[in-house]
């Protein structure tokens, strides 16, 4: 079955009558780039199948684990670069834009980095110049090739005022302008963003614009924010996604959506967050597709991403990237989040790489939009 997938890829697949080009990033070309996350397996080249997908569809990368602080720098004095050195080599290969995830983040970072070799917490001024040669090292070994990083993820509560995380309880809010000054510093032609879940709500969106503001007129050098995009097969709506672009558009930086993905299955948490941390017990009925997912369900999700990137589309002169959270079902975080062993469908490819619904519904939204605003290809996104 796979290497049918992968004949049927390779030798120009159209998905129904109407699709307008055989992958997505030439279907998109000139108006978004398109990007997924790619795990090990993927990167160190373990999965030629999956790799074929990738590279004839994709024309931008994420690591979805691989450049975080646990797995690049797990120890005090030691940095191990072997899987992000893979990471960078194959979007080279493949001639992607390169996205590096992530540099300052309160999740899948050892507690050390926090404390001093008694275990006391790290004052100001050493926590900072640990930030400083952690960005120093990581961003300088690729520089001029990790094309644009996620410099702080995830800063921000749900109601819009500052996580206290432990770079904010030691450092203080100045914490995320020294960031991406030592990034700007780094690799000063790379893209710097600010990345965050659940930017549609209001409030945290309020908090993130303020936040955002404040560092432009400080002239701090961040070029771009990252809209996670972990959302619901019913929400938030598409206009809610409209006017968050809009509002990020407004101050002046590029708005990317950095993971997007599509969860179907019910709720578990009364919180829509996209926090790591969350594990919440779930029963049978919160798992109700084990063995595959309804038809009306199936055409369901399909509207949902045709939806969504109708209205990226609507918006492309303010975007430069959709980046979707994982190439295939079965690879999906949202197997596990927030509820550990369900089965979801949030990706474009199901479980044996076929192209889903959801995969023609993306393709259409781009013909449909060319064809009712004659656009053309430009630019070299
Ligand atoms: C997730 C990965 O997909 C999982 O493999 C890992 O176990 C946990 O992290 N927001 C982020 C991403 O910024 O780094 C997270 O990725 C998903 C939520």
């Amino acid at each position: 079955m796979k290497l049918l997938a992968l004949f049927v890829l390779a030798a120009g697949f159209t998905y129904g009558q109407s699709t307008p080009s055989t992958n997505l990033k030439d279907a998109y070309k000139g108006l978004l780039r398109i990007g997924v996350a790619v795990n090990s397996q993927q990167f160190e080249e373990r999965n030629p199948t999956d790799d074929a997908i990738i590279a004839a569809q994709f024309n931008s990368i994420s690591p979805e684990n691989a450049l975080k602080w646990q797995t690049i720098h797990p120890q005090p004095d030691g940095y191990v670069f072997d899987s992000a050195d893979h990471y960078v080599a194959f979007g080279e290969k493949h001639n992607m834009f390169i996205i590096g995830h992530c540099l300052v983040w309160h999740s899948q970072i050892p507690m050390w980095v926090f404390r001093d070799a008694n275990g006391k917490p790290l004052t100001r001024e050493a926590l900072l110049e640990r930030m400083h040669d952690h960005i120093r090292t990581v961003v300088g070994r690729y520089k001029g090739r990790i094309n644009g990083w996620d410099v702080v993820n995830e800063a921000l509560n749900d109601d819009g005022t500052m996580r206290q995380s432990p770079w904010y309880q030691i450092i203080g809010d100045d914490y995320i302008a020294k960031a991406f000054e030592f990034a700007h510093e780094a690799d000063p032609k790379a893209e710097l963003y600010y990345n965050d879940y659940s930017l549609e709500n209001d409030a945290k969106r309020k908090g993130a614009v303020e936040m955002i503001r404040k560092l432009k007129a400080a002239g701090v050098p961040i070029t771009g924010i990252g809209l996670q995009g972990h959302v619901k097969i019913n929400g938030p709506t598409a206009e809610k996604e409209a006017e968050t672009i809009e509002a990020f558009a407004a101050l002046g930086i590029k708005v990317n959506i950095s993971e997007l993905d599509v969860d179907v299955l019910p709720r578990t948490t009364r919180s829509n967050s996209a926090e790591v941390s969350t594990n919440a017990a779930g029963g049978a009925q919160s798992n109700p597709y084990t063995q595959s997912l309804p038809e009306e369900m199936q055409q369901a999700l399909a509207k949902r991403y045709g939806d969504l990137f109708e209205v990226f589309l609507q918006h492309h002169s303010s975007m430069e990237r959709v980046t979707l959270w994982g190439l295939q079902d079965g690879e999906s975080w949202l197997n596990n989040f927030p509820t550990r062993g369900r089965t979801n469908y949030a990706l474009l490819f199901d479980r044996q790489d076929h192209p889903k619904p959801a995969f023609a519904a993306v393709l259409n939204a781009v013909k449909t939009d060319r064809e009712t605003s004659h656009k053309k290809q430009k630019g070299d996104k």
